[in-house]
């Protein structure tokens, strides 16, 4: 098997394969995640949420992203590596070539951003410059805030998300994420685009979908989008190994409370 690349991603539109995606934060997740086959890791910046305790994407630092980037790397996976930009990080063209190439150093094989036609200019430099580029638009976890809520309702939104996903596509990004946007939408977006669609929370209509891995397996029980339907219980199978650990060490049942 070879390793996925970029163009892999990009011509699976052509062959008329759908594209799985999952994020990964740390060597054994991207190891399994890899041996079962998944060809897309997304070292996402809700890495700040789900593995750091922080409250929102804004307050993830490069250095964070990076060290956890650095441990997905390791793995050595044949699954494309993709990495996001901190909040903050890629505020100008140049700011971003910057970044983008510390991300390339700490292992990454394409980046991604938040943003459409504002983010074009940036997307063609990073482009140009040999770093392939993953756009992602509708829902912008970075600029909106704590409110998470579908977009491309209104006719003016459903407009504006489509000529991001036009500019992104002409700015060369290789393929393009669309959070929580209304699934018509979505559907439409992935039909007037040659670059795949790869949706979460957009409705089947994509031409890919990704996840949260803590989604996925039910590992961050405490918030679960409505859109995901969890294929482990994970949070579960950890408090009663722990509690099983408690029992058999202190020799008593422990009655905890899952809050
Ligand atoms: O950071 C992330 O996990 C993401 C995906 C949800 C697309 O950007
Ligand atoms: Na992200």
């Amino acid at each position: 098997l070879s390793k996925i690349t970029p163009e892999w991603v990009r011509t699976r539109k052509e062959v008329g394969e759908k594209i799985a995606a999952l994020t990964a934060y740390d060597f054994p997740t991207a190891r399994l995640l890899d041996e079962a086959g998944v060809p897309v890791l997304l070292v996402g910046d809700s890495l700040a949420m789900v593995v750091l305790g922080y409250p929102d994407t804004l307050s993830l630092r490069l250095d964070e992203l990076l060290s956890h980037l650095c441990a997905v790397a390791r793995a050595k996976p044949r699954a494309l590596v993709v990495a996001d930009f901190p909040f903050g990080t890629y505020r100008t063209p140049e700011e971003a070539l910057v970044t983008g190439k510390l991300l390339v150093e700490a292992g990454a094989e394409a980046v991604k951003l938040e943003g459409g036609v504002e983010e074009s200019a940036t997307i063609r430099e990073l482009v140009k410059a040999g770093i392939p580029v993953m756009a992602h638009i509708g829902l912008l976890p970075q600029s909106a805030g704590r409110r998470f809520r579908k977009v491309g309702r209104s006719p003016e939104e459903r407009e504006s998300i489509l000529s991001d996903a036009l500019a992104v596509e002409g700015a060369g990004a290789f393929s393009v994420v669309i959070e929580a946007a209304d699934a018509g939408l979505a559907a439409e977006i992935t039909q007037n685009l040659r670059i795949p669609t790869i949706g979460i929370g957009s409705g089947t209509g994509c031409d890919g979908q990704i996840l949260v891995f803590h989604d996925l397996v039910g590992l961050f029980p405490w918030f679960r989008p409505r859109f995901v339907e969890p294929k482990a219980d994970l949070a579960r199978a950890i408090r009663e190994a722990a509690r099983l650990f408690l029992s058999e060490t202190q020799g008593k049942e422990h009655v905890a409370s899952d809050r």
